[in-house]
């Protein structure tokens, strides 16, 4: 259970963030912390990639990374080396939860259940719709009228659990994958950092646990929808 938020408690959360790619959620979290916008302290990037833009980012910011991508003889890594890597170094961190923004491997249920804090994962469609990769051109090629993004809990099942909030849009005709992403992306911008102050402040909790100073009719029907324009 997240617990920053309890009574006379006003120690910022602590988040450990996991990359893939550029970053750019990372970013608005950092930018969010620093102009003091948002209760938390991120206490430790964790990259499976070397070439991730996020890398820099963190490393910007002054936040401790973790870079696990091949092993000392210049191997990639298997996923259970990373896992058990990025096990130990979530310990020394100590987050209260774990915030998976644009990290794209499969972790397994071993990781998942035996992971230090609770983990949200962003993902760029409305789910339980469009789990997995390229959502993008997926919903274009279905001629869906919405598309945008979901944070959910992390299960051992891909893209599977509770849905905690989501952001959409109306797709234009005009609308291809490329540009799509990059309204969605505006979506996200706004979702992961709204999502995380919603858990800072014990308005949505995870694993449907009632914080301490809460009562069980404070808890909002989830998913929670942001309807944007972007
Ligand atoms: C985001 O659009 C996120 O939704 C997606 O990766 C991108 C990372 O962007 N995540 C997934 O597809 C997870 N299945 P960023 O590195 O610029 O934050």
């Amino acid at each position: 259970m997240i617990d920053s938020n309890e009574k006379g408690n006003h120690k910022p959360l602590r988040v450990a963030v996991l990359v893939s790619g550029s970053g750019s959620n990372l970013q608005v979290l950092i930018d969010a912390m620093q102009a003091g916008a948002l209760p938390i302290e991120i206490v430790g990037v964790i990259s499976n990639r070397e070439d991730a833009y996020a890398i820099t980012r963190a490393k910007d910011a002054t936040i401790p990374v973790a870079v696990l991508s091949h092993v000392a003889s210049g191997k990639r890594m298997g996923i259970k080396t990373f896992e058990t890597h990025a096990s130990a170094q979530l310990t020394t961190w100590q987050p209260d939860l774990i915030v998976l923004a644009g990290f794209m491997r499969v972790l397994s249920a071993e990781f998942i259940d035996n992971a230090p804090a609770p983990m949200i994962n962003l993902h760029p469609a409305l789910l339980p719709a469009y789990k997995g990769l390229d959502t993008y051109q997926r919903v274009i090629q279905a001629g869906d009228r919405h598309h945008g993004c979901s944070i959910h809990v992390v299960t051992a099942e891909l893209d599977a659990g509770t849905v905690l909030t989501q952001a959409l849009l109306e797709i234009n005709h005009k609308d291809t994958a490329n540009n799509l992403q990059t309204r969605v992306q505006k979506l996200e911008h706004q979702l992961l950092p709204w999502t995380i102050l919603l858990l800072a402040k014990g308005v949505l909790s995870l694993n449907n646990e009632q914080l301490p100073n809460q009562q069980p009719t404070c808890m909002p029907t989830l998913p929670l929808k942001l309807y944007l324009d972007s």
